[in-house]
């Protein structure tokens, strides 16, 4: 069974008072098996956001069918689907949300915070992902002592603590210079590969997209294309760069404001 079954998904979003509805999102297909590493990428205004927003269960899909791990979230309410979206979803953002009061251990540990997990299975699985994630020496920090880079593998951590069924990332490298967007791709990678975790990120960067195994380009609210890596790097960088080419549009991510 696919760890991600998405069959006919749309999206339209409705003015408020008057205007026009718009589709951001038109019968989108997309599995993703267990252990797969996937880049989305496509122009501003292909539907990226409105396509991780529906799988993170923050906004409602106008038809169409999303399945995770066998179930479909829109069937769920309130308690059963706080529920869900805890077990089964991990979440790495462009600005980290990490809680600055809380220490990189208190951090990374809140997940199961509502779980019935003994104290020793929590600093079992602590100890281990601190060690593939280079943070062993920060645990005690807080968020503030912390680069960019450090608080972004925090979170990296905090997103698969809890075994999730699939990590999802929007924009993890978008506010990291590019010393610590590797460190931070190194970091996904290594969950990926050690841990099997199932890792779905939006990225506009060539470079970011290259670590994954595969990347789906999407253009108008419609998967365009897609490729697979296969041993180098390099070359899969290269066509990466072309298909962007082919696709056109405006790669600028615009900054939106904090509310
Ligand atoms: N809440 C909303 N209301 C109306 N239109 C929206 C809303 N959110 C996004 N859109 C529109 O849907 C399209 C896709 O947006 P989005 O998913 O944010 O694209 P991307 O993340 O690829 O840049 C854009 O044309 C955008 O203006
Ligand atoms: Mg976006």
């Amino acid at each position: 069974m696919s760890i991600l079954n998405v069959t006919n998904l749309s999206k339209t979003y409705y003015p408020q008072k008057e205007g026009v509805s718009y589709q951001a999102l038109k019968h989108v297909n997309l599995t993703v098996e267990k252990g797969e590493f996937t880049a989305i990428m496509g122009p501003s205004g292909s539907g990226k956001t409105t396509l991780l927003n529906l799988l993170a269960t923050i906004d409602e899909p106008s038809s169409g069918e999303i399945l995770i791990n066998g179930t479909n979230p829109a069937n769920l309410k309130n308690a059963k689907l706080s529920l869900f979206r805890r077990r089964e979803l991990g979440f790495v953002f462009q600005d980290f949300n990490l809680i600055d009061t809380l220490t990189v251990r208190e951090n990374i540990l809140l997940p199961l915070a509502l779980e019935k997990i003994s104290l020793k299975e929590m600093e079992r699985r602590l100890e281990s992902l601190a060690d593939i994630l280079g943070i062993s020496d920060i645990l005690s920090k807080r968020t503030f002592e912390l680069s960019g880079g450090q608080q972004q593998r925090t979170s990296c951590a905090r997103a698969i603590i809890h075994n999730p069924s699939i990590i999802l990332a929007d924009e993890p490298t978008g506010n990291l210079d590019s010393k610590s967007a590797r460190q931070v791709m190194n970091t996904l990678t290594s969950l990926n590969q050690d841990k099997e975790a199932t890792i779905l990120m939006v990225t506009h960067d060539p470079t970011a997209a290259s670590f994954c195994k595969r990347v789906i380009f999407i253009k108008d609210g419609q998967p365009f294309s897609e490729i697979y890596k296969g041993a180098n790097q390099e070359d899969f960088f290269q066509r990466i760069l072309d298909t962007l080419r082919l696709l056109g549009g405006d790669f600028h991510e615009h900054q939106h404001p904090r509310p």
